[in-house]
């Protein structure tokens, strides 16, 4: 039950209303006792005042006791108030004469018991009051000491504090009553709220509770784009948009992976079969067999290990294995390499690699990614044409150009030639190069080159021909290669 947020929601707004209602309660109840004391002890020093007036008035420069008890009596005679109890004591603190009525005597009896412990403390001090309780009811008093037909005496003033008794525990009572109700209420009213609030929390988690590889491409209703459940709904959608991108990249590297290595399993399967299905064949006939067989197991090992490179460079675990080497000498090697290619199609390769441009890098993964650009440079230049590759250095970074005579790229094509098997043109890709490629090149190109901080980029395509430039930062520092992301 408390794992539920709408139930610890209710319960946290329960207790901090409790304790704001029962702040206020208390707050109140001693604001209103603190007014009924200072209202009470101000209408006490104006009787007191009245009294002591017709206690001069009566005593008029007169002396003696007899003038004094007789000027008291008339006070006391003159200021006969229900709640309120006039005492004079003389010096020596016993009572000359009091308001207090003979058949009620026990009413006041408590507080005139402690009478005389207050009257040395408090008699003459700046605040003379204090509170007296007898039984259930309590007392105010105020000591004034004064001094008539020349004694001197003390006045003491005692005042029933019942009205407001009665007053405050009203108040008690309505408290006790209106705090539970409130609470009740605010709690009812509280957990409504936080089940309407978080009504589409719940209708989110259900919704996405229905989402999964098979209907990745369902979204979350958003009732509100603006506020923070909107916010949170158009985030997960979002992330949902991502896995779904993420999950179709995958299928179409799957589906095209497998439709890669379909065509040479399927060819060597074939030859397989026709070469055993006559018992007698000529040498030379099993030659040619062997040489077909052959040039698709290449193939098939190609497309293979194009694939375990690009898996392991998606799951970051490829790690590059630097070395020092001049990269001029890679690319005039890899130029010589690529010339046998080239000259079965009477194609020429130049290399402008003059300059020494020394590197600390992958030279196994460089190598693949230079092989790379002359064998499309290469494979799309028509007979008779010819290939140049080119090294610089500008503002530390080496460049390698290669540059072709081919036909070039179409316009709408070149944004979309890096990406994994994608080819301009499939069909004349593979016959025209005796069982092409898979169209990964590139893209393992493009991740060879971001691997080390640098890029590879298409510069220039037209019916001329087409160049590829790569550039490398001249000094490599990271060994790890990051996760393949922008050459899919
Ligand atoms: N120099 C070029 N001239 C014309 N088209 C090119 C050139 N280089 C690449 N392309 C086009 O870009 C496509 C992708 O090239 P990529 O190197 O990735 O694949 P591929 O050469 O077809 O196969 P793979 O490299 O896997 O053997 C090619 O199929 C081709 O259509
Ligand atoms: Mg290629």
């Amino acid at each position: 039950m408390f794992s539920s947020v709408r139930v610890r929601l209710t319960i946290w707004y329960t207790v901090v209303m409790t304790c704001v209602l029962l702040v206020l309660a208390i707050a109140t109840y001693l604001i209103v006792l603190n007014n009924a004391i200072r209202r009470t002890d101000s209408a006490i020093v104006e009787q007191a005042d009245s009294f002591l007036k017709t206690v001069d008035a009566e005593a008029n420069g007169q002396t003696g006791v007899e003038v004094l008890l007789e000027s008291v009596t008339v006070a006391i005679s003159e200021h006969r108030f229900r709640d309120t109890l006039f005492i004079v004591l003389d010096q020596s603190g016993n009572i000359v004469a009091s308001s207090q009525e003979p058949e009620r005597p026990e009413e006041h009896s408590a507080a005139l018991e402690s009478l005389h412990g207050s009257l040395h403390s408090l008699t003459g001090s700046k605040y003379p009051f204090d509170t007296t309780r007898s039984g259930r009811r309590a007392y105010r008093r105020y000591f004034r000491p004064f001094s008539a037909a020349q004694k001197l005496c003390t006045l003491v003033v005692l005042q029933s504090l019942h009205p407001q008794q009665e007053f405050l525990e009203t108040l008690i009572g309505t408290f006790a009553l209106v705090i539970p109700l409130a609470i009740l209420l605010a709690s009812s009213g509280g957990y409504f709220l936080a089940r309407r609030s978080l009504a589409p929390v719940t209708a989110m988690g259900a919704q996405a509770g229905r989402i999964s590889a098979d209907n990745l491409h369902e979204r979350l209703t958003i009732e509100n784009a603006k506020d923070e459940l909107g916010a949170l709904a158009l985030s997960f959608n979002n992330l949902l948009d991502r896995l779904d991108q993420s999950f179709e990249q995958q299928r179409r590297f799957v589906a095209d992976a497998s439709h890669e290595l379909r065509t040479p399993v399927a060819i060597l399967c074939g030859e397989a079969d026709v070469t055993l299905s006559q018992p007698n064949r000529s040498p030379e006939e099993y030659r040619e067999s062997l040489s077909i067989l052959h040039a698709e197991a290449y193939r098939l090992k190609q497309i293979v290990e194009d694939l375990f490179t690009l898996a392991r460079a998606d799951a970051g675990q490829y790690r590059l294995s630097p070395t020092s080497f001049y990269l001029d000498e890679l690319v005039a090697e890899c130029a010589r390499n690529m010339r046998t290619l080239a000259s079965a199609k009477q194609i020429t390769v130049r290399c402008d690699a003059q300059k020494e441009m020394p590197l600390e890098a992958d030279e196994t993964l460089l190598r693949r990614m230079i092989l790379n650009l002359l064998d499309n440079a290469i494979k799309y230049t028509p007979q008779n044409g010819s290939v140049t590759i080119t090294c610089g250095e500008q503002a530390s970074q080496y460049s390698i150009s290669v540059q072709d005579t081919g036909q070039g790229i179409p316009a709408d094509a070149q944004p979309r030639i890096f990406e994994r098997f994608f080819r301009v043109d499939k069909v004349r890709s593979r016959s025209e190069s005796d069982g092409g490629g898979a169209g990964l090149g590139l893209s393992i190109g493009r991740w060879i080159a971001e691997a080390h901080g640098g890029c590879l980029e298409l510069t220039r395509s037209d019916p001329n021909g087409s160049t590829f430039t790569a550039l490398l930062p001249s000094s490599q520092t990271s060994p790890l290669i990051p996760r393949l992301s922008s050459s899919r």
